[in-house]
């Protein structure tokens, strides 16, 4: 049968939830009744729902890292190490357990015992369970998100929120795409259905949990209407399963007026669909990503990067911001390199925190190009779904009327081709089967003009090239060469 976007019926989730937890041992310590007690018995400070709500009223922008290790203990102690440099605390997931492989998780933590240090990227909740998940929660006074990259995610969901956690990243779309090959999307949807219905009932007794679409990507030159389209069906389809705490996520692009009208764009286009499908009592959140494309090596340039980020999430008021750290070109961070970044993070904040609301025609220029955009890439979705979005989001994909920039989803057609212009914003250079107005594509096609005049170059592949490896090596903008830059690299 199709997908469609419709709410589970408790029997159906019941009898699916039955299969979920028996396909792990620590599945069957997982039981509704204590863990809506252990919600409502936690303090506010620990939930994430209040956090982002308390920030949102008063103008505020949460910072949270990053992190995860192998080992109950040592997770414990990075998490408690991290907390006084931040607002609300991560668990990011080892790959593993991404792709529900429970028993090599199981090998990576005896092996890291052994060793003595984490032997995996990341922390494995399902295999810690119920139990070594609740001892983490109880230990930490700021609330805890999970956050992994994983198309079948139950298990993980129904074990994390029953241990305490208030927060759930990734959708049924934004999960599979930039980290998947061959999970049919039919299939990852209707997984993040499940999730989503768990975190309906969890609301249904009161207790609620945060939804956050994983925003950025393949974080490889998206265009900002690309992830705006995934992260407003994937809160659409949140809120069909009863969720009701979205935060809509976006990954810094580089230009400073793009990343501000990407932001507040999400939010005025996140009101308008929402209340169009139906939807009226939900609260609304921004979480920006400092750069998720390549870094520099160099710690002191990797600042830079970081510094610009923060400084487009806090003029476009996101609400939360996701730090780097200055070894992000090296992998899995120290304490101390993520408490730098939180660090340089803060600061940027706290200066720009001080300045007014920065207003441009560029900035309202970016904002009504990219609703524009969201606007005719959604009606088509909707027009192919036939009024069903889960529907409509699968049929757009393998008709590229969605289409991810290096996206290794063997459904994602990949021709769409973005480029950076004159000013280093992301433009559409090919659109492929996007169904973008005509003014828009001229629009996108004259800035892209601008550039390859300026650079006496014709715009191509090889732009695209340099483009990609352009922050890494020290610039926005992959020019041909370094003539005019301010550095002596
Ligand atoms: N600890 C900290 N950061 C992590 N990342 C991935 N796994 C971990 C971890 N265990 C970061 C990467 C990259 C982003 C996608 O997540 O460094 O910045």
């Amino acid at each position: 049968m199709m997908i469609e976007n419709k709410k589970l019926s408790r029997a159906d989730y019941q009898s699916e939830r039955e299969q979920v937890l028996q396909t792990w041992p620590t599945g069957r310590d997982v039981e509704f009744a204590s863990a809506i007690a252990r919600h409502r018995d936690m303090a506010g400070r620990k939930k994430f729902p209040e956090a982002l709500a308390r920030a949102a009223a008063n103008g505020r922008t949460l910072l949270q890292p990053r992190a995860g290790v192998a080992l109950l203990r040592e997770h414990t102690q990075l998490l408690q190490d991290l907390s006084p440099y931040c607002d609300v605390l991560p668990t990011t997931v080892d790959a593993y357990t991404r792709h529900n492989r429970y028993h090599e998780a199981q090998k990576g933590i005896e092996r890291s015992r052994a060793a003595g240090t984490s032997l995996l990227n990341g922390f494995p909740p399902v295999n810690h369970g119920v139990d070594g998940c609740r001892r983490l929660i109880d230990a930490l006074e700021k609330p805890v998100q999970v956050r992994h990259g994983t198309p079948d995610a139950r298990l993980m969901a129904e074990i994390t929120l029953c241990a305490g956690f208030s927060s759930f990243e990734g959708g049924g779309i934004s999960y599979n795409i930039p980290y998947a090959k061959s999970v049919p999307l039919e299939r990852s949807i209707r997984h993040w259905q499940y999730c989503d219905r768990l975190i309906g009932l969890y609301e249904e007794e009161g207790i609620r949990i945060n939804r956050e679409p994983f925003g950025p990507l393949t974080g490889t030159l998206v265009p900002p209407f690309a992830s705006h389209t995934v992260a407003l069906l994937e809160g659409l389809l949140a809120l069909e399963q009863g969720a009701k705490c979205i935060t809509l996520g976006y990954g810094q692009a580089g230009n400073l007026a793009q990343d501000i009208a990407a932001i507040r764009s999400l939010g005025n286009l996140a009101k308008h669909y929402f209340s169009e499908f139906g939807y009226d009592d939900y609260a609304l959140s921004t979480v920006f990503h400092q750069w998720m494309g390549g870094f520099p090596e160099n710690e002191a340039q990797a600042y830079s990067v970081i510094a610009l980020g923060a400084a487009a999430a806090k003029f476009a008021g996101a609400t939360k911001i996701i730090v780097k750290t200055p070894h992000e070109a090296s992998g899995v961070p120290t304490m101390e390199a993520n408490r730098s970044g939180l660090q340089a993070t803060a600061q940027m904040l706290n200066m720009i925190g001080d300045q007014k609301k920065l207003e441009t025609d560029e900035i309202a220029q970016e904002t009504a190009v990219i609703e524009r955009e969201v606007h005719a890439v959604m009606r088509k979705v909707i027009e192919l779904g036939a009024g069903d979005i889960a529907r409509g989001a699968v049929l757009a994909f393998e008709a590229g009327v969605m289409d991810i920039p290096f996206a290794p989803a063997s459904v994602n057609a990949g021709r769409m081709t973005p480029i950076r212009d004159n000013n280093g914003a992301i433009r559409v250079f090919a659109k492929g089967d996007i169904p973008l107005p005509d003014d828009i594509v001229a629009f996108h096609r004259e800035k892209i003009a601008e550039r390859a005049t300026c650079e006496g170059r014709a715009a191509s592949f090889q732009m695209v090239v340099d483009d990609v490896r352009a922050i890494s090596a020290s610039t926005l903008i992959g020019r041909p060469q370094a003539a005019n830059l301010d550095s002596p690299f």
